[in-house]
């Protein structure tokens, strides 16, 4: 077998070291560490790899506390200690900034995740044949498991009990908010149901069902609390997955916002940032693609005291060509495929003072950072810990106009 030295991580924390002049990836390797490694994919410019023995452990690496860490595709840092996966998070934003030539030397704070285990709000699982679990890394290879160490141990008493669903084969979604609801999301091909709902309501509290997208029983929404604001959420909008971080984003919207600002909040969801921005701003406008979103997001004013914010919904590569706003501040939280051109060439039309964008792809927030970078420089950066022990990472990223 042959061996090799790790140099360092890769943006998927996969371990880079090289053969005959060629790089390989290596799973589950750190740097400095040696080990042997057999070749699992061999392409013309690179191969990824496995190990089969460890000769030089890494002083960094510990032992993963997950049973799963080996198999299951959900987390990629478990066998480093926790304060080098920070460090990991800010050398790839680092090592992005400077990749797209981007200014921005005033360093890179990490807002950390009070619990980095048991922190998710929202996971989606795989049923089939009747086993649960998440897929493999870039298969469609079930892993069985009995918990979810990322999950909220709300979540994991649904896990721990998914056989009163009686499901064989479907997508199974499970959300908590702050005070340990559960909603559960069922999509499959099957058309009958037959879930034990008295001994699940005995086990977890249970809000709602949605079967399909039917509610066969409670409600198809529930309230999250986030710094004293309350937040209807359906069963699908979408909300931040950690409340933990999401707790310190809404901080720093709320600091950044200029009092008396003129805000256009793009891709607002349930209208968090919008309202937490309401409080310093004159007026809020939102623009959000999600009927119940903006449905949600219109209760969530009245239930926050906010009159000053409006919202549209649509698409918001077609609502900014149609709205004629006069606004100086944005928020910009968008999917992870980040601004579509249209939305890039509006900003560069509208011109406004300072820009807020939220990201949780790197990737393309760099793409976005690199069209704005004529007119905009990059005040503030900072990573928020929102997904922790993965590679994911969110960015909190404040431009100004030159
Ligand atoms: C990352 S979430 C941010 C939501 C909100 N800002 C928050 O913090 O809860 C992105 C939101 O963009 C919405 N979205 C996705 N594509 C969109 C589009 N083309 N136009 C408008 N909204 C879109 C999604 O439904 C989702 O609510």
């Amino acid at each position: 077998m042959p061996k090799v030295t790790i140099e360092s991580l890769d943006d998927f924390g996969r371990g880079i070291a090289h053969l005959n002049n060629k790089v390989i990836f290596v799973e589950n390797a750190l740097p400095e560490e040696v080990v042997e490694i057999e070749i699992i994919n061999d392409k013309k410019s690179f191969s990824e790899a496995k190990v089969t023995k460890y000769l030089k452990f890494s002083k960094n690496r510990v032992e993963s506390i997950c049973p799963y860490f080996d198999t299951c595709g959900g987390c990629n840092l478990l066998h480093l200690e926790f304060l080098n996966t920070l460090i990991f998070k800010q050398n790839k934003i680092k090592n992005l900034l400077k990749k797209h030539k981007l200014n921005y030397d005033k360093g890179l704070e990490i807002v950390k995740n009070d619990n980095p285990i048991y922190y998710r709000n929202k996971v989606s699982l795989k049923i089939e044949n009747g086993h649960l679990g998440y897929y493999e890394e870039n298969t469609h290879k079930l892993v069985e498991i009995k918990e979810c160490m990322m999950a909220k141990h709300s979540i994991n008493e649904v896990i721990k009990n998914y056989k009163l669903l009686h499901l064989e084969n479907a997508k199974l979604t499970i959300r908590s908010n702050y005070n340990d609801e559960i909603l559960i999301i069922i999509e499959t091909d099957t058309k009958e149901y037959d879930i034990e709902l008295a001994k699940l309501k005995e086990k977890i509290k249970l809000v709602g069902i949605i079967y399909n997208n039917i509610t066969i029983y409670g409600e198809n929404f529930f309230y999250e609390r986030i710094n004293g604001k309350l937040f209807k959420v359906s069963y699908n909008s979408f909300f931040q997955i950690n409340e933990n971080i999401t707790s310190k984003l809404f901080a720093l919207i709320e600091n950044n916002i200029d009092k008396d600002s003129i805000v256009l909040d793009l891709y607002s969801g349930v209208g968090t940032l919008g309202i937490v921005a309401s409080s310093n701003a004159k007026e809020v406008y939102s623009m959000e693609i999600i009927k119940n979103a903006v449905l949600n997001g219109i209760t969530n004013a009245k239930l926050n005291q906010k009159t000053n914010i409006k919202f549209m919904l649509g698409d918001v590569a077609k609502l900014v060509d149609k709205v004629n706003l006069a606004f100086d501040t944005m928020i910009i939280d968008p999917p992870r495929k980040g601004l579509d051109k249209k939305t890039r060439e509006f900003i560069l039309k509208k011109l406004p003072t300072k820009i807020i964008y939220v990201s949780c792809n790197p990737n393309t927030l760099m793409r976005d950072l690199k069209e704005l970078e004529s007119i905009y420089e990059i005040s503030d950066y900072k990573i928020l810990d929102m997904f922790s022990y993965t590679y994911h990472v969110e960015s909190f990223c404040v431009l100004k106009r030159k």
